[in-house]
């Protein structure tokens, strides 16, 4: 059964927004935890938009289940991760501009620095998943650069409108998941995916993690973060059983 990360970034987004102590990241991370996410997922972005060291700090001390920094390849970050050692790192390209992560890592352009910081990673025990659109190509060079696993990116997924668009971005996923699972490496997913378009990604086999963050957050305003975590298990537990 696939586990799901829940991405807190967007707590500290509001606490930000007034640039106070409130709302914290660190309360999110536990309460995820009591809605039973088997994971918490933290961007560390170089210019701290919204999470903080300390909240990483703190969440690396206080929960009992999965952490997953996801950062660029910048050397100031790399250092930090290797001294926090979470569980996991998720290597995702960062343009000051975006509003979110916008495409996947280029591992192909990359492939010398991506080996580089997975060797550096894996030396301190680190598991690293690097971020990339569904392209066969893309998983090669994960592989060949040592990655574990791989996050393939659901956005062109989320944003399909047409049935027909859909199932072309299935069917992308679905390839690059092959790829990946005959290269030995474990198959994350994550990006945009909503209580809404999870469904058909859910039924995809063989997807350990899903990294999933505005979308929950966006609910538990409404009904809290450990209801919005359940209800968001509770479909994926439904859609993978079909
Ligand atoms: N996975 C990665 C690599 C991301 O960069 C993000 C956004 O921070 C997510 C998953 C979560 O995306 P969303 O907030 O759209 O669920």
């Amino acid at each position: 059964m696939a586990q799901l990360n829940v991405n807190i970034d967007h707590i500290a987004t509001i606490r930000q927004a007034r640039m106070t102590n409130e709302p914290d990241p660190v309360w999110a991370a536990a309460e995820c935890e009591l809605g039973g996410a088997l994971g918490i997922t933290m961007h560390l972005r170089e210019d701290r938009r919204h999470i903080q060291d300390r909240d990483v700090q703190l969440v690396r001390q206080t929960a009992a289940v999965k952490l997953n920094l996801e950062m660029s390849l910048a050397e100031p970050i790399v250092r930090f991760a290797l001294k926090l050692k979470p569980d996991q790192i998720t290597l995702v390209p960062e343009r000051r501009q975006e509003l979110t992560t916008e495409g996947g890592l280029d591992c192909i352009k990359q492939q010398k620095r991506l080996a580089a910081v997975v060797k550096r990673m894996r030396r301190a025990g680190i598991v690293v998943s690097a971020f990339i659109i569904p392209d066969i190509d893309q998983v090669t060079a994960c592989r060949d650069a040592g990655c574990d696993a791989i996050e393939l990116h659901t956005g062109m997924y989320a944003n399909a409108r047409t049935e027909r668009q859909i199932a072309l971005r299935i069917r992308d996923l679905q390839k690059a998941r092959d790829a990946a699972w005959d290269a030995g490496l474990t198959v994350h997913a994550g990006h945009g995916l909503t209580y809404r378009n999870i469904q058909p990604i859910a039924a995809l086999e063989g997807i350990e993690d899903f990294n999933i963050g505005h979308s929950i957050i966006a609910r538990a305003v409404f009904v809290g973060i450990r209801q919005a975590t359940q209800q968001m298990i509770n479909l994926i537990e439904k859609y993978s059983q079909l």
